[in-house]
C-alpha cells in the first residue's frame, strides 16, 4: 500500500481538555508518524474556506463558530493507508455512533464538538493538506 498523507485537525473541545498528546498517542501507536504540526487560531475567514464544501449544509454556521471558538492542532499524518487509518482511528462524525476505542468515542461530546477532523478521500486529503502546509505534496514518496 502507497505511503500516504492526510489531514488532522484536533478541534477546540479536544484542545481545551488537554488531551492533544493522547490524541497523538493514538494516531503514533497506529504507525502514522507526525510530518508537520502547527497550534493555531483559525480566522473566520479560513474556517469558511477550508470547511467549503458545507457551506450550504444547515450546521455550516455552528461548524464554523465551533472551529473559531477557540485553538486547534492541524497535523499532516504520514504512512501506509494513512488516509484511511487515520479515519478508522477516529471512528464515526457523530461520536453517539463512535465504535468503543476510537478517537470520537473516549473524547467527543457531540456532532459539533467532535474532537477531531480527517480528510475522508484522497483527492481531499491533497487539498487539505496544502490549505494548511502550501508546498507539501500528499503523496510522501
Ligand atoms: P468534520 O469531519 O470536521 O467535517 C464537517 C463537520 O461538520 C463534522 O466533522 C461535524 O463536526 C460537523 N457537523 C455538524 N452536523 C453535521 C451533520 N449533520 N453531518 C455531518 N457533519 C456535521
Amino acid at each position: 500500500m502507497a505511503i500516504e498523507r492526510t489531514l488532522s485537525i484536533i478541534k477546540p473541545d479536544a484542545v481545551a481538555k488537554n488531551v492533544i498528546g493522547q490524541i497523538v498517542a493514538r494516531f503514533e501507536g497506529a504507525g502514522l508518524k507526525v510530518a508537520a504540526a502547527k497550534l493555531v487560531h483559525l480566522s473566520r475567514a479560513e474556517a469558511e474556506q477550508f470547511y467549503a464544501v458545507h457551506a450550504a449544509r444547515p450546521f455550516f454556521k455552528d461548524l464554523v463558530d465551533f472551529m473559531v471558538s477557540g485553538p486547534v492542532f492541524i497535523q499532516v499524518l504520514e504512512g501506509e493507508g494513512a488516509i484511511q487509518k487515520n479515519r478508522d482511528l477516529m471512528g464515526a462524525t457523530d461520536p453517539k455512533k463512535a465504535a468503543p476505542g476510537t478517537i470520537r468515542a473516549d473524547f467527543a461530546e457531540s456532532i459539533d464538538a467532535n474532537a477531531v477532523h480527517g480528510s475522508d478521500a484522497p483527492e481531499t486529503a491533497a487539498v487539505e493538506v496544502s490549505f494548511f502546509f502550501p508546498g507539501m505534496n500528499v503523496y510522501a514518496r
